[in-house]
């Protein structure tokens, strides 16, 4: 796990800005160890870990292939088949690395790995922690209030401040997106209105 937190610690002091820069020194300390707790969406590592190596952040996506058997697998308990739609119960999850009772403890921070797979719309949503996306894996729509849709690749850095509206939808690729939350680190995102 180790590894995988000095990869990522190696992209972020590449553009350390706001919660980046934040991040960095809860990424050098030694982690507890995860128990390996399985979700099916797990089912795409392997094709999200092939994309990502083909990428810009080959690096995380090497080091998550070591790392994910030993990690956690999560899921918002805020979420439902009816926001997110049938079945995404085996399409969608994330582990955390560092946060709060994660394996670096954080009080205000939280670093994971979201991982989609393909066919998966992740509706409006919003919460009051600011967050910084980088794509590791998978070409997919992200779309922003402020913006739109808009197709990102391997490499992209997606950025939303607190309670911005964003959403996600996949189509042939698993996504597989890095992620550092700041500030209200423990209110878990919900989703908004109307469905983009
Ligand atoms: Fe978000």
């Amino acid at each position: 796990m180790l590894r995988l937190l000095q990869a990522i610690a190696s992209v972020y002091r590449q553009a350390p800005h706001g919660p980046l820069a934040a991040a960095l020194p809860k990424l050098s300390v030694e982690p507890r160890p995860g128990t390996g707790k399985r979700k099916p969406v797990a089912q795409f590592v392997g094709q999200a870990v092939a994309l990502g190596r083909e990428g810009p952040l080959a690096a995380i996506a090497d080091a998550f292939a070591a790392t994910e058997p030993e990690c956690d697998w999560l899921q918002n308990p805020n979420y439902s088949e009816a926001s997110l739609g049938p079945g995404y119960v085996d399409r969608y999850g994330y582990v955390e690395l560092v946060g709060p009772g994660r394996p670096v403890e954080s009080a205000d921070l939280l670093v994971g790995l979201l991982l989609l797979g393909p066919g998966m719309h992740y509706p409006d949503h919003a919460h009051p922690a600011e967050e910084i996306y980088h794509v590791v894996a998978g070409t997919a729509e992200w779309w922003r209030e402020d913006e739109g849709w808009r197709r990102k690749r391997s490499g992209a850095v997606i950025h939303h401040v607190p309670m911005m509206r964003h959403a996600m939808r996949t189509a042939a690729e698993p996504l597989l997106a890095l992620y550092c939350w700041t500030g209200e680190v423990k209110t878990y995102a919900t989703m908004t209105e109307s469905r983009r």
